[in-house]
């Protein structure tokens, strides 16, 4: 699907959110159960009253929620940030969707003085596709942990420089 100018994001999700940003993660048909929970709990903690260290962009494509990035600051490190999760819903994938939102993403860790991110993600066959993403933006892979989610599942670290 090419990019168009249908395309928006916006910082910050409101609670209209929650079921739309639940369609998105169920879409992309690589979430487990359990992360799928982890994702909602995530997404919850940022909805919750007074939640400061949870920060997302929405995507949306002509008033439709088409994907989201969370990211927060890394606590005990001096300017460290965590990109918690990033999901595009599947029909929309490949448009440039995800690129945007590592960049609004980018850009507030930039501003706040941020001058690493990194990322996590899982070293499997399921996720293939998600690691080329981060390589096409210009992520690193930094550190791999052998059968970290389970056996034949590692978990692989990327860091971005910023
Ligand atoms: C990973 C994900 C967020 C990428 O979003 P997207 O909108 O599909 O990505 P984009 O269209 O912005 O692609 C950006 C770049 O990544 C590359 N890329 C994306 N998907 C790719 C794929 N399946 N194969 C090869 N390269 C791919 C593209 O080449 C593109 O580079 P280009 O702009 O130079 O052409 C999305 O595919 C997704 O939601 N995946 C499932 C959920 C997931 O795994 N999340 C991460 C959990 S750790």
């Amino acid at each position: 699907m090419p990019v168009t100018a249908e395309t928006r994001l916006r910082a910050g999700i409101v609670n209209a959110d929650r079921p739309a940003l639940a369609r998105v993660l169920a879409s992309v048909g690589v979430f487990r159960p359990d992360e799928l929970d982890v994702a909602l709990e995530v997404i919850d903690a940022g909805l919750a009253p007074g939640a400061d260290h949870y920060r997302f962009a929405v995507a949306e494509q002509a008033g439709v929620v088409v994907g989201y990035v969370v990211w927060g600051r890394t606590p005990c490190t001096d300017a460290v940030y965590d990109l918690y999760w990033i999901a595009v819903d599947k029909a929309a994938q490949g448009g440039g969707v995800g690129r945007r939102l590592l960049k609004a993403c980018v850009d507030d860790v930039r501003a706040r003085g941020g001058r690493l991110l990194i990322i996590e993600t899982e070293g499997t066959v399921a996720y293939d596709d998600t690691r080329r993403f981060y390589f096409a933006v210009g992520c690193d892979e930094v550190a791999r942990i052998p059968d970290f989610y389970r056996p034949g599942a590692d978990k692989v670290v990327y860091r971005l420089q910023l």
